[in-house]
């Protein structure tokens, strides 16, 4: 491909995955922005949980709808909804008079981030050229902790300005602007206009942006893949779709449970509860978090594909278990000396960067390499769906789990939710690098073991003879 034409497929996903970044920008920005709301209203625990999690219930609703919203309008007018309600939800939490108005706004700024979540890689995937997906689509996740760094550098620079909390919210007005005109000029997928029959249509667009005059073969690849009948809800539900459903859902729930939130919305929080004195100082070492995840999220995307999923995935979970476990120690001393504070952030960093490479980035890999083609789309939007679902729970719990249980035991908890989170990923996980999204499904569809749904096509001899039986 020409690199004029590779530089318009990057651009073309670069814009996308604004929706990314503002996921990432918009459920960050809420950990500094808290100490501040907290200044200007009287807020309960249960009330500041509200405001945190407000954004991850929209999120769910937004999930759930996705699937159906893209389908029925297409990927680039959604995405042009969602940049909409980003920046309608950004002005109603930004001008805010009241904490109901806060409230209102990071809900509608949730169902876009869930629509987002679901969308955007969607669009990516289906834009980019064959050879070029798995890291165009790993990119989003990218974004999220790039816009999760820069929140985290805003709610830094904003901490000095009275009533800061509301220039921390609007800034995210420009991604979402740059989004909005972005849609405007990018093009349709071509995967949904032919599902449209809409044929020229996406034979124009393919001619752009692989910068070719005959894009024939992809064109009958896309009309061969659509040629798959769309599953009913009772296919997403059949024996042989429901162990993958179950690994789909379980990487949610773990991605979650391992505490991953409590770090990236709560961080200043814990930091002054491990000793900092001033918000400033705790805003600034999670600015630090925000630049190692972003760092680990480069490592997983450059090595994933040569270090393969399960190993990561394993290397990571038991990071984050002992990072967890140090964490926990260093609030159990009485005393916050500056040694303890220091084990604090050590541990908080360890425990990111051990997530970013590991279940940061494979839930959202590998959700879209495990299900079936005619299943994708619903069985996708179900494991987005547990992402957020859990994502609420620890969200809206993390504060009261503190009071109730000291940090110390909280972080525990955590702690053995990994050693759970590993079992399960060492029993369960299968190794998919290298294979391709048909093998997987072929593996799926003969019965084989989670664990193996992800080995080479099986010798010819089994295959006869599981075929015969
Ligand atoms: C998770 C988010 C998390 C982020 C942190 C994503 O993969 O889904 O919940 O905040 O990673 O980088």
């Amino acid at each position: 491909m020409e690199s004029e034409n590779l530089m318009a497929v990057y651009l073309v996903c670069a814009i996308a995955a604004l929706a990314g970044l503002l996921f990432g920008f918009d459920t960050g920005i809420i950990s500094g922005a808290l100490l501040f709301i907290e200044q200007g209203f009287t807020l309960s625990t249960v009330m500041k949980e509200l405001i945190v999690s407000s954004v991850l219930l929209g999120a769910m609703a937004g999930s759930l709808l996705s699937g159906r919203l893209t389908d029925l309008y297409g990927r680039r007018r959604v995405i042009l909804l969602i940049s909409t309600l980003f920046i309608l939800g950004t002005l109603i939490a930004s001008l805010a008079p009241t904490v109901l108005a806060i409230l209102i706004g990071r809900l509608c700024i949730g169902v876009a981030i869930g629509i987002g979540s679901y969308t955007a890689p969607l669009y990516i995937a289906e834009v980019a050229p064959l050879e070029l997906r798995g890291g165009l689509v790993s990119l989003n996740q990218l974004a999220i902790t790039i816009g999760i760094m820069c929140s985290y550098f805003i709610n830094y620079a904003f901490t000095n300005t009275q009533g800061s909390w509301r220039l921390m919210f609007a800034i995210g007005l420009i991604p979402a602007v740059f989004l909005a005109i972005g849609m405007i000029f990018l093009p349709e997928s071509p995967r949904w206009l032919i599902k449209q029959k809409r044929h020229e249509e996406a034979r124009k667009i393919l001619r752009r942006l692989r910068g070719k005059h005959n894009v024939a073969h992809e064109l009958n690849a896309i009309e061969n893949g659509l040629s798959v009948r769309e599953a009913g809800l009772k296919e997403v539900f059949s024996a042989t779709i429901r162990p993958v459903l179950f690994l789909g859902m379980m990487l949610g729930f773990l991605q979650q449970v391992t505490g991953i939130n409590t770090i990236i919305y709560y961080a200043p929080t814990i930091f002054q509860l491990a000793g900092f004195q001033d918000s400033r100082s705790a805003i600034l070492a999670t600015a630090g978090i925000g630049v190692v995840n972003v760092i680990a999220t480069i490592f997983a995307v450059l090595y994933l594909d040569k270090l393969g999923r399960r190993t990561l995935l394993l290397v990571g979970l038991v990071g984050m278990c002992l990072s967890l476990l140090s964490l926990s120690l260093a609030f159990q001393a009485d005393s916050h000396t500056s040694y303890l504070r220091g084990i604090a952030v050590v541990s908080t960093f360890t425990y990111v960067i051990s997530f970013a490479f590991s279940l940061g980035a494979m839930l959202w890999l590998l959700i879209s390499e495990i299900f079936p083609l005619s299943v994708r789309g619903t069985a996708m939007s179900i494991a987005v769906f547990s992402c957020w679902f859990w994502n609420f729970i620890v969200s809206s719990t993390f504060l009261t789990l503190l009071n109730a249980l000291e940090p110390t035991n909280t972080f525990l908890v955590y702690a053995v939710m990994c050693v759970i989170a590993f079992i399960f990923c060492y029993f369960k996980i299968p190794e998919t690098k290298g294979v391709s999204l048909e093998t997987i499904e072929d593996n799926i569809r003969r019965g084989l073991p989670l664990r193996e749904i992800g080995q080479p096509a099986i010798p010819d001899k089994i295959a006869a003879k599981t075929y015969s039986g």
